[in-house]
């Protein structure tokens, strides 16, 4: 079984692909799937997430809480990023036995410190994800054990023992949301929201206190009409939206 965790669809595209590839199934991370998960042994534990400040989602973090792994399964873990991912596999490794660990680079979601890619960039990046993603259905398909191949990038060690710590700390906060007077209050950001975070109410959408920052909500809008305090304002919006025709250059 795949797990996988995603806001804007990269990891949920990368997590089906190999499913494809390796013939799979996926199950998504939520609130709602946090219960206890038994790998027995002979079993494949694959894990599919995006980076989020070099480090891994606090909800994966929680889920891996109840996972047990025997020490026969296989298990493998893949991590998509806008361009480094840090010592995230680290940390990773630090709480799961992994038998594989590989980095997808692919568009970056987080408006909050930077604008989308143009649509051209970001199906170049889905084209170069989805051949490496061959290459890694190549090793899963063998069981290959002490794969690796992670864009780290520098100052890594820094980046994602301080830069997460604090982002956990400081970056999460569900204050700065709010909607504009586009909002119809449809409840698709309550729907798309992983940990149940938004309450829909009067049409109009509530924060509570556990965002994971995935930005789901904000870039799922249908109207536009979610903004992250000032940041998100002049940064464009992204979806995984590429069909596999298009990313395989046959459409
Ligand atoms: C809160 C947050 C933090 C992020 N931090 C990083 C980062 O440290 N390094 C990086 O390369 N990309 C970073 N990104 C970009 C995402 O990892 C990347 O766009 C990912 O593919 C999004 O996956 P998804 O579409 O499955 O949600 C971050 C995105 C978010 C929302």
């Amino acid at each position: 079984m795949i797990y996988y965790f995603s806001g804007t669809g990269n990891s949920e595209w990368a997590a089906r692909t190999l499913a494809r590839l390796t013939n799979d199934r996926v199950t998504r991370i939520t609130k709602k799937t946090l219960a206890p998960v038994m790998i027995e042994e002979g079993e494949t534990f694959g894990l599919v997430f995006p980076i989020y400040a070099w480090s891994l989602p606090q909800m994966v973090s929680d889920f891996l809480k109840n996972v047990s792994v025997h020490t026969g399964a296989y298990c493998y873990a893949v991590c998509t990023c806008g361009a480094e991912a840090g010592c995230a596999m680290r940390v990773l490794r630090s709480k799961v036995h992994m038998d594989g660990v590989w980095s997808l680079v692919m568009p970056d979601n987080y408006i909050v410190a930077y604008s989308v890619e143009d649509d051209q960039r970001s199906l170049e990046k889905v084209r170069e994800a989805n051949t490496r993603l061959q290459e890694i259905a190549t090793h899963i398909r063998a069981r290959e054990s002490g794969c690796a191949d992670v864009h780290v990038g520098k100052f890594a060690f820094v980046k994602t023992f301080i830069g997460g710590h604090l982002f956990n700390k400081y970056a999460r906060s569900s204050k700065p949301f709010r909607t504009s007077y586009d909002c119809t209050g449809c409840g698709l950001c309550a729907k798309v929201c992983p940990s149940e975070n938004i309450l829909v109410a009067d049409d109009m959408p509530f924060w509570s206190d556990d965002c994971q920052q995935c930005l789901a909500c904000i870039h799922r809008c249908p109207k536009r009409a979610i903004e992250y305090g000032k940041s998100t304002e002049k940064h464009g919006r992204y979806v995984f939206h590429f069909a596999q025709d298009q990313i395989e250059g046959k459409g």
